[in-house]
């Protein structure tokens, strides 16, 4: 349970859990919770998830979770805040201060530790083998992960190229799908927070559900495609949105030939793992955003409208 940027991170914890500890997993906006009729008891662990640790309504789902009996445990960038003293255990994000408004470092901090916690609980479950295991957290493994990382990061510039001809668009759609669909969901509150354009995210199959009426030529497109098992369907949802004259912004880890002729504009990240490749194309999506904001001149630390920490219900 969390709210904004931090209920994201717990979509992709979500599929993380599921896909390795093999533990069914329900992610409630916290304002939902609090007093929606979820089945919690003693047998539930409720893991609330918060960059302040002082969102009020995730606080409100806390203590929801404890009055019923859940164990609860936190995931927090505030050693001693509110939700780090409220849960019964947890882990500090430990990423430092977060200055900016939007929130980013502690959306890929938050997602590391929900990874580690998987496979932690992959582990203590016997769901994963010690091989597996070994393979997901071996430290060279870690450290190429981190190389890519500064390799997205200088890619700055060719971002910011990118975002200077879209920055007059009103609306954008991001698609994306598995883990890369809270990476698209994140991608677009990040615009709309900093750069006050609207902008959806949809799991990329679920477009030709509605928002496609939305395309024409002025909209563009934004395509988060790893290759993996849904690589050929996105493609053909690429197609849908080209033939409408849509403009596609693709973020991928392939060179195939066919993304080059779909896109208007192509970033390719290194090769990674899956879910390193939704680390690096959050990091482009937050670069997409910063520099949209601040081609339009604004400021990107103080948004208008919003604060830091949300105390208020
Ligand atoms: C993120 O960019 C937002 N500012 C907002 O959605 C935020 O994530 C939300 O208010 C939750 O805050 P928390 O993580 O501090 O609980």
């Amino acid at each position: 349970t969390a709210c904004g940027t931090s209920w994201h991170a717990g979509l992709i914890g979500k599929n993380l859990i599921e896909r390795f500890a093999q533990v069914s997993v329900q992610v409630e906006y916290a304002s939902e919770f609090r007093y929606n009729h979820s089945i919690i008891d003693n047998k539930t662990t409720v893991i609330a998830i918060s960059q302040s640790g002082e969102t009020a309504d995730t606080l409100a789902a806390i203590k929801k979770a404890n009055d019923r009996g859940a164990i609860t445990i936190g995931i927090c960038n505030v050693p001693g805040s509110s939700v780090s003293r409220e849960t019964d255990c947890g882990i500090h994000t430990r990423c430092g201060h977060e200055i900016g408004v939007a929130s980013t470092k502690a959306f890929t901090a938050q997602i590391t530790i929900l990874y580690l916690l998987a496979l932690k609980f992959a582990d203590s479950r016997k769901t994963i083998t010690k091989n597996k295991l070994k393979a997901y957290l071996d430290k060279s493994a870690i450290n190429s992960g981190l190389r890519s990382l500064s390799k997205v990061l200088k890619a700055e510039k060719s971002i910011n190229k990118i975002a200077k001809k879209y920055k007059k668009a009103s609306d954008f759609l991001y698609l994306g799908r598995g883990l890369n669909f809270p990476v698209a969901l994140e991608g677009a509150l990040k615009l709309k927070e900093i750069s006050y354009i609207h902008a959806e995210g949809y799991p990329a199959a679920e477009m030709k559900h509605g928002p496609i009426a939305l395309v024409d030529k002025n909209m563009p497109n934004v395509f988060i495609v790893p290759k993996d098992q849904t690589y050929d369907k996105i493609i053909s949802n690429i197609e849908e949105i080209k033939s409408r004259k849509g403009k596609i912004i693709i973020i991928t880890d392939s060179r195939d030939k066919i993304l080059k002729s779909l896109a208007n504009d192509l970033i390719i990240v290194p090769k990674t793992n899956h879910f390193m490749f939704c680390q690096l194309a959050t990091i482009v999506l937050q670069l997409f955003a910063y520099y949209i904001a601040v081609g339009k001149k604004l400021n990107v630390d103080q948004p208008r409208n919003l604060a830091k920490s949300v105390t208020v219900e």
